[in-house]
């Protein structure tokens, strides 16, 4: 009973569209409208610029984080991950923007943060770094999924394996149109970096 209820405020946490809000309010701008139209960081960077990124790339980041701290006195990780991923599907299918967010990220980051600040140590560093070599965020994105996935296997149990290897798969189905552009040499580099 407890868990579906921190399910149901999980999932409503990571429906606040935090990319939607800071653009409306911060800048009277749909970022849905431009750039790839993603409901995430990286169109806010891309759309509104480094301070509006920072800011919504951070608010997604928490709203995994604070699922994964919903269940105070249950300290059992696979359970707050269980609760978390609930945040990541309110972030990726929000209630309130009509059912299209983000492509998981963040938020699937920020659940990482909650239960592992090593391992989200780890995934902050190879996102950097492939970003730094490659330019491009999604392709980094994926890649961070991937290395997390394998560092998991050394660090994590066997709970916090199929939660990663589960969400590195979604990311990964969610970025099918990057896949598609940087195979056709169209998806947009960063050029700050
Ligand atoms: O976090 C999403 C990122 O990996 C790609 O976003 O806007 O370039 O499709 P976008």
């Amino acid at each position: 009973m407890e868990f579906a209820l921190f399910a149901v405020i999980a999932y409503l946490l990571g429906s606040i569209p935090s990319g939607l809000i800071v653009g409306k309010l911060g800048y009277n701008i749909d970022i849905r409208q431009h750039g790839s139209g993603n409901l995430g960081g990286t169109n806010t960077f891309r759309v509104l610029g480094v301070k509006a990124g920072i800011i919504v790339t951070l608010a997604d980041i928490l709203k995994g984080t604070l699922a994964t701290l919903l269940p105070l006195f249950f300290d059992v990780e696979v359970y707050r991950l269980g609760i978390g991923i609930f945040a990541v599907l309110g972030h990726t299918y929000p209630l309130f923007a009509k059912f299209k967010g983000g492509k998981a990220v963040a938020t699937s980051g920020g659940i990482i943060l909650g239960v592992s600040p090593i391992l989200f140590g780890v995934m902050v560093l190879t996102f950097l770094i492939t970003l730094y070599i490659s330019k491009y965020v999604s392709l980094s994105s994926m890649i961070t999924g991937i290395i997390s996935f394998i560092v998991s296997l050394f660090i994590g149990d066997i709970g916090l394996r199929i939660v990663i290897a589960a969400l590195t798969l979604f990311v990964i189905l969610r970025h099918r149109a990057n896949i598609k552009r940087i195979i056709n040499k169209t998806e947009p580099k960063i050029t700050w970096m």
